[in-house]
């Protein structure tokens, strides 16, 4: 093994990330309205510890203290998310002031501090009204976010740096209406929930086409937030091969294709048969619109190898007894996973990228006596993530950014408070916030722009899309 600097261009902005209902509580002050995860949260076992995001980080009532520690901690920029139901109580009609007075103390208050503002339009919390009137399947919907972008926009649009339409669609449309184990809850069929997803695709173009008329800040980029699908063949079979590129096309293209191309993947679209989403005319020409940039969430590689049995042709492979994980059951740390993901990005569809969410979520991070909290796996996995993304770009992957999630160990939905990914811990008595070993690390680490290692390159994969 042969120790390597990982520098980083002076341009490349580091930061953190939240997202609204994972960190402000007060979920029901100043006129917001309910979410949709403040109604699963009220359900019956929905959530692990039988908590809310009621309170959370109660970041709604410390967000000054909060911009003091991100700056202290010397990060350049901060992604987090508006709520909905805080602006606009019953996602329709009339909109709430306080709710932009929150937001706006909250955006001149990072630039005050020379942070640059990360705004996520969109991170799960739909309000409960519209749920009642179908959710996401309601067509209605998409053209009732793209009111509430709009006004979001038209507020904002002078002082927010980079915007991002939605977090995670992939997730929030999976987990929370065909598995309903996300809010709202919904187990819906195959053909419903490939609607869903043409109808969030569909207010993805409209919030671009509304960010578009009001973005007014010198250099300002709009996107959007994917959690990369991440197939990682384990055997260099043609059969295995191919079904990682199936996977792909499923996972990446069917959102990124109709967003940059304008047209749904040819293979999926017909492996899909009966189930595949109505189209109006027109549609794909308002989901087409030109993006600044990609928002890549990377956390976990996707093994996978060949099986003739499966409709799509793959089966999920376990990662071997010894690999190292995090607390996230299924998930594995396995950093290589990143550089293959970004490579694939920049080669298949050459936007500018950032990681907007990159982390480690552990069930046990108790403050020592000495008030600190030694969380060392956190900083190898930190490390190990940097490394392979500068090895991504001396591969020629144009990225620009790095966010880690989380900021602050904060309410990770159906889990509850029981998974931590904070660079800083909570604690959710006091709401005493203590910056972690990993925070001071990464601090350090931001003031130079890079560091020594020796960890070692993965010898390259396969041939083919697959090696990296
Ligand atoms: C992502 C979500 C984020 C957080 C992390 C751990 O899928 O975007 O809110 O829960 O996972």
């Amino acid at each position: 093994m042969t120790t390597r600097r990982f520098d980083f261009p002076p341009d490349f902005v580091f930061g953190s990330a939240t997202a609204a209902y994972q960190v402000e509580g007060a979920a029901h002050a100043d006129g917001r309205g309910d979410s949709i995860w403040d109604a699963l949260s009220r359900r019956k076992g929905a959530i692990a510890d039988a908590s809310s995001g009621e309170d959370a980080c109660r970041h709604y009532e410390y967000w000054r203290q909060d911009l003091d520690l991100i700056k202290e901690l010397g990060h350049q920029a901060y992604r987090f998310s508006v709520a909905w139901p805080r602006i606009q109580p019953s996602g329709t009609g009339s909109f709430n002031a306080k709710g932009f007075d929150f937001y706006g103390r909250l955006i001149d208050g990072m630039l005050e501090r020379g942070i640059k503002p990360n705004c996520t339009l969109y991170h799960w919390d739909l309000p409960t009204a519209l749920e009642e009137q179908g959710g996401w399947l309601n067509r209605d919907t998409a053209f009732r976010y793209r009111d509430y972008a709009h006004e979001v926009a038209k507020r904002f649009g002078d002082r927010v740096d980079f915007w991002a339409t939605f977090n995670e669609p992939g997730i929030f449309t999976l987990l929370g209406y065909k598995l309903g184990i996300h809010a709202p809850g919904r187990k819906e069929g195959d053909k419903a929930y490939r609607q869903i997803i043409h109808h969030v695709l569909l207010a993805h173009g409209l919030g671009m086409q509304a960010l578009r008329a009001n973005m007014r800040r010198p250099g300002a980029k709009a996107g959007i937030v994917l959690l990369a699908a991440a197939p990682w063949p384990m055997d260099p079979s043609p059969a295995t091969l191919a079904a990682a590129e199936r996977c792909w096309q499923m996972g990446n293209d069917w959102w990124m294709l109709p967003m940059t191309q304008g047209r749904y993947p040819e293979g999926p679209w017909k492996r899909l048969g009966q189930s595949v989403p109505e189209v109006q005319p027109g549609d794909l020409e308002i989901i087409h619109q030109a993006m600044d940039y990609i928002g890549v969430n990377y956390y976990s590689p996707d093994r996978l190898a060949a099986d003739p049995a499966d409709p799509e042709g793959w089966k999920g492979v376990p990662a071997a007894p010894q690999a190292p994980r995090p607390d996230m059951p299924g998930w594995e740390v396995f950093a290589p996973g990143i550089r293959s993901v970004l490579i694939q990005f920049h080669r298949r569809y050459g936007l500018p990228i950032y990681v907007t969410e990159n982390g480690m979520g552990l069930k046990e991070e108790p403050l020592g006596e000495d008030g600190r909290v030694h969380d060392a796996r956190r900083t190898d996995f930190l490390k190990r993530h940097l490394a392979e993304i500068r090895r991504a770009m001396d591969q020629g992957a144009d990225v620009r950014g790095y966010f880690h999630w989380s900021l602050m160990d904060n309410f990770e939905w159906a889990f509850g408070f029981g998974l931590h990914f904070g660079l800083v811990h909570t604690d959710y008595k006091s709401y005493q916030r203590t910056p972690k070993d990993s925070a001071l690390w990464y601090r350090a680490f931001i003031k130079t722009g890079g560091f020594e290692a020796d960890f070692e390159d993965m010898p390259s994969h396969f041939d083919g899309k697959f090696i990296i």
